[in-house]
């Protein structure tokens, strides 16, 4: 009997709601880095370093980058981190796998060797012990709010069954307010408490909620959800806050949260639908704020690092 060819795996279609605008990622990395706990990084690094010692200096570590977008983590994380490195980055989104190639040309690890990275186009609902079998560390930013309490089980039972570390950074916490700041406190029209904010919060993480490919997502319960499952497999957890504090005084902070603010009236009206006219008013008292750049906008997010 002649065995019939295997028809390749269709590419990914992603989720209109799983689409991520380069723009807005590029838009955000300055934020990121800032916010991301260093203390956690530094455990990644000595975890690694342990890792590279038992299993001789050459053999490199891998890391795999779930949800890579245009590679902001590896960016980020590659120059702080022992090497020698291999990343696998995982997306479905093609175009912005491009993105991360080039962004990742040239990395160096925390001692000056060359960085390598491969690319694979994938829906993480695929993600499996498989994916993970070799992996030394597993890595997300700003990805776990998507994510339902099935693919973090399974998430958490990979890392255990292969004995890699996980650093998942920049889950969103679901908290924002906008606090006074001592200058515009002191300026004719300080940036004022908004009865609305939490309406248009509660309505927006509720959106959060929505399916986006990977299940019920489970929004800002996720990383406290991760932390659960890792601990109950016997893993190590540490979490700590990361989150952005955007001066609006300053225009690329100013312009994050003003993307921010578009972002979550959207999210709100196709929640709220009846409630659209609270909600604009409540964008344009916002959008005021951030264009005359009165106060701080402040957005909570959790790094976890996890280890056997
Ligand atoms: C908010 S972005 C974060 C990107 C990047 N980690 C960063 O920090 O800039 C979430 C990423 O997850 C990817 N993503 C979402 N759902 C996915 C899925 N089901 N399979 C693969 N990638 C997915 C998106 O394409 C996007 O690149």
């Amino acid at each position: 009997m002649t065995a019939r060819p295997q028809t390749p795996a269709p590419p990914p279609q992603p989720k209109p709601d799983a689409c991520f605008d380069a723009d807005w990622l590029a838009l955000r990395r300055a934020a990121d880095s800032a916010a991301r706990s260093p203390a956690l990084e530094a455990r990644a690094a000595d975890w690694l370093r342990r890792r590279r010692a038992a299993a001789g200096a050459d053999a490199p570590l891998r890391l795999v980058d779930l949800g890579s977008g245009s590679g902001a983590n590896p960016c980020h994380l590659a120059p702080r981190l022992p090497g020698p490195q291999h990343w696998t980055l995982i997306d479905h989104d093609a175009g912005l796998l491009d993105r991360a190639r080039v962004a990742c040309t040239g990395l160096r690890d925390a001692e000056g060797g060359a960085v390598r990275t491969e690319t694979r186009h994938l829906d993480l609902g695929a993600v499996d012990a498989r994916t993970l079998a070799d992996a030394d560390l597993v890595c997300a930013s700003a990805l776990l709010d998507l994510v339902d309490a099935t693919w973090l089980d399974r998430l958490a039972e990979a890392c255990s069954a292969s004995g890699s570390a996980l650093l998942i950074t920049l889950s969103v916490d679901g908290t924002w307010r906008f606090l006074p700041d001592s200058a515009s406190a002191e300026a004719s029209a300080p940036c004022a408490p908004d009865a609305d904010d939490d309406f248009v919060r509660a309505a927006f993480n509720a959106h959060q909620r929505r399916d986006k490919g990977l299940g019920a997502a489970l929004g800002p319960d996720a990383a406290p959800a991760l932390a659960a499952q890792l601990r109950s497999r016997g893993l190590q957890v540490e979490l700590a806050p990361s989150p952005w504090r955007l001066a609006l005084a300053a225009p690329a902070q100013a312009e994050l949260a003003r993307a921010l603010i578009d972002g979550w009236r959207d999210a709100a009206c196709a929640q709220q639908a009846q409630a659209r006219a609270r909600i604009a008013a409540w964008h344009g008292r916002r959008s005021a704020d951030c264009r005359h750049g009165r106060g701080t906008l402040e957005l909570g997010h959790i790094d976890l690092f996890a280890a056997p």
